[in-house]
């Protein structure tokens, strides 16, 4: 399994752009861009280099950290899945590519796109150093233009990106990242409850043009979840010193919220029930939340049962787990 935190290339590159800029600025500038997305902005705001620098350090190690999760929980399920290229679309500060090559050795060709000048060229810088990445292709321009001009490729990824898009250009660039996905299409999007009816809009409409689910979900069919219940996961992630300064935050960690989806062109066999919540564990048995193929169960599993009890004290939120008898 890829570890959730930066390799140490990307760290050293972000430090390295870091030089020459004031943290209190990039703070400043942080809190601003924050802001607008809580308040249903996107990143049109980050116009500069210190605005985007500023968004990398504060969000980059969260939204990467949402990525390797999701691509463990592929990886988990399918570890013959060897992709040489990779779509990266909106790919902002280029984050889901360093996620991606880290998960998957094989990958050969990475191709970005990305309508934002200023994260682009943040993206090639922190490039630049890389020998596996240094060759990267970035597009700049709007997704929907930019990925009809696009080769198809093994492995493409929107990673917190369709929430900054109307829900009809949503449709169309689904059915468009689709297209190009030759094997897989990874969505992530924020853990909220929006964020969750986006990825589960797209799931919807993809399975109908036949997509299959690897994960999170253990079948097909229509998600069992019903409001306000929505289904998300939570990753840990270590913050940098410059990471905290630039949150203003003490806390030498914090826990990413994210939804997504995997899809790919082939069915996949049997797949594994999924922990939708932390399992609550008390002296007499395991209560864990699953995904089933059947649908959710509030799945108990008594102490009195050893061996099943053992192997269920190590289920985690967001796990994929084959149920005991
Ligand atoms: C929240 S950022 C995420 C960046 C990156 N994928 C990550 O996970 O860190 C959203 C990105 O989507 C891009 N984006 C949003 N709408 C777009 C569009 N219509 N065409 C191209 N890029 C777009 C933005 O410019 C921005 O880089």
């Amino acid at each position: 399994m890829t570890s959730p935190d930066l390799p140490s290339e990307l760290k050293a590159a972000l430090d390295g752009r870091l030089r020459g800029f004031s943290r209190n600025d990039a703070a400043g500038r942080s809190a601003s861009i924050s802001k607008t997305y809580r308040d249903g902005g996107g990143s049109g705001g980050i116009r500069s280099e210190a605005d985007a620098l500023a968004y990398a350090l504060a969000r980059m190690p969260a939204t990467y950290a949402a990525v390797t999760a999701s691509l463990n929980a592929l990886v988990e399920i399918r570890p013959d899945f060897t992709p040489k290229s990779l779509l990266d679309a909106g790919a902002g500060p280029g984050t889901a590519t360093w996620a991606a090559a880290e998960a998957f050795p094989s990958l050969q060709e990475f191709a970005l796109l990305d309508a934002n000048d200023a994260l682009r060229a943040l993206a090639l810088g922190l490039v630049a150093e890389s020998f596996r990445l240094r060759d990267v292709s970035y597009e700049r321009g709007e997704a929907r233009a930019a990925l009809a001009k696009a080769d198809a490729a093994d492995l493409v990824v929107a990673s917190y990106m369709i929430g900054e898009i109307g829900d009809a250009e949503r449709r169309a660039l689904a059915e468009l990242m689709w297209q190009k996905s030759r094997d897989t299409l990874l969505v992530v999007e924020p853990g909220t409850p929006a964020g969750y009816a986006r990825i589960i809009a797209l799931r919807e409409q993809l399975i109908a043009m036949g997509a299959h689910v690897v994960a999170p979900c253990p079948h097909d069919g229509k998600c069992p979840l019903a409001k306000p219940d929505w289904c998300h996961f939570s990753q840990r992630l270590q913050r940098s010193r410059a990471h905290k300064q630039v949150k203003g935050a003490e806390l030498p960690f914090e826990d990413e919220r994210f939804s997504y989806v995997v899809l790919t062109r082939a069915p996949v066999g049997a797949r594994p029930s999924r922990v939708l919540a932390q399992p609550v564990v008390s002296k007499v048995e395991i209560t864990a939340k699953l995904c089933t193929p059947e649908g959710v169960a509030l799945t108990k599993v008594p102490r009195r049962a050893k061996t099943d009890y053992a192997s269920a004290r190590r289920w985690r939120w967001g796990d994929a787990v084959i149920e005991q008898s």
